[in-house]
């Protein structure tokens, strides 16, 4: 008590002493009086508030718990209750978290809360998800720790069902691995067909002509010498005969380079460059490296095929004067450049979908995870990367 309250020379208060401290205590009684309308007033308003935030909570699409540092479930929304199948008082007796995965995932889901509890983890996990009943569903889920005098004493956090989102991804990987089934089977049935017509071509064709032309030597052999008219006729014909012969085995290499079933890959590349750079103009210069690349036939053929598609794009789009193509075999991969310096193909026509060449070019690689990378720089050419592990 303060010392001017206390009468100094016999200890009693005087009248005005007292007054003084009744007035005090009024005052002290008023003032405790508004405190405690305003803590009422702070209470309703909280209570409201909380109310308001329970009723969001409730509405929320996706389930919102949580749990206690041992595992304890302690909460959740409405939606929590219906895709899990329990009711608050499953709660109260006691539900683990743990629980609400399949065995498989809990020593994981254990692993992972342990991790978000120490604070090294933020992402989002996959885990199925069991119900009451026993059934599965597949969850995402966001947690992260909830915090007291800056000790985590629980967590917190949102389960979202994705279970249609895997199964649209499944569809789509299936329809997707389908096409590229389908794609595959129709290349190698497509290369089978070539390769059959061109033998036909070639043995058939190229050995009954040779056969017409040995008979007309024969026939001009037996010309008398008044006969100058025919032997003429024989001379135009063996020119066409000649002519045949060789659109024959143009029209046979076209469809399938019998180098590469014969030779090998090294040769048909060799081959076809020069070819291209007679037929097109275009300078077309190899750096195929010392070693011959002896690959099996069907990535030989891939490989072929994409050199092919792309020094014919090379010549129909590039308006290039010169192509290097590069060939090596680096750390078990196949490696192929293809670079042209002509204008340049654009990032839209790299991505459009409807460019098949493109999308074949790609595809070409794909049975053995390869992959190719098309880049344009305008006025600088376009380069075509090709890595294929062997
Ligand atoms: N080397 C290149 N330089 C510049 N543009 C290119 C080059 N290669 C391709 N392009 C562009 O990319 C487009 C797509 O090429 P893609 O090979 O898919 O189709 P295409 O050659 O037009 O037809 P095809 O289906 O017969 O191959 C071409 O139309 C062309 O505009
Ligand atoms: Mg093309």
């Amino acid at each position: 008590m303060n010392n001017h309250l206390i009468n100094q020379n016999d200890g009693e208060k005087t009248k005005e002493q007292l007054l003084w401290e009744l007035k005090q205590l009024r005052q002290r009684m008023a003032n405790l009086e508004a405190a405690d309308i305003e803590r009422r007033r702070i209470e309703k308003s909280l209570s409201k508030y909380e109310s308001n935030f329970q009723e969001l909570v409730n509405l929320l699409p996706q389930t919102i718990y949580e749990m206690d540092i041992n595992g304890k479930f302690r909460f959740t929304n409405h939606h929590g209750f219906e895709s899990f199948g329990y009711n608050q008082a499953d709660i109260e007796k006691g539900i683990n978290f743990t629980q609400l995965f399949v065995p498989e995932d809990r020593e994981r889901v254990e692993h992972n809360i342990k991790k978000i509890l120490e604070g090294t983890e933020v992402e989002g996990h996959e885990y199925t998800a069991l119900r009451k009943d026993g059934s599965t569903f597949q969850a995402l889920i966001y947690s992260s720790p909830i915090m007291q005098n800056n000790k985590a004493v629980g967590l917190r956090g949102v389960v979202i069902d994705i279970t249609d989102r895997k199964k649209i991804e499944q569809e789509l990987k299936d329809s997707r691995d389908q096409f590229r089934n389908l794609s595959a089977h129709l290349q190698s049935v497509r290369e089978e067909e070539r390769s059959y017509i061109a033998r036909e071509i070639h043995d058939e064709l190229g050995q009954t002509l040779t056969a017409l032309k040995m008979d007309l030597i024969w026939i001009n052999r037996h010309l008398t010498s008044e006969q100058q008219e025919i032997s003429t006729k024989i001379q135009e014909m063996f020119s066409l005969i000649d002519q045949t012969i060789h659109t024959i085995r143009r029209i046979a290499t076209d469809l399938r380079p019998g180098l590469l079933d014969d030779l090998g890959l090294s040769a048909a590349i060799e081959w076809y460059c020069e070819d291209f750079e007679n037929r097109t103009g275009i300078h077309c210069h190899l750096e195929l490296g010392n070693e011959d690349i002896i690959l099996d036939q069907q990535r030989s053929i891939a490989i072929f095929r994409i050199l092919q598609e792309a020094l014919t794009n090379v010549a129909r789009h590039a308006k290039a004067t010169q192509v290097v193509v590069k060939i090596a075999i680096i750390d078990h991969n196949f490696m192929m450049e293809i670079r042209d310096n002509g204008i340049g193909i654009t990032d839209e026509q790299v991505n459009d979908p409807q460019n098949l060449g493109l999308v074949g070019l790609r595809e070409r690689v794909y049975p053995w995870g390869g992959t190719i990378i098309i880049k344009g720089s305008p006025r600088q050419g376009t380069t075509v990367k090709v890595n294929i592990p062997l």
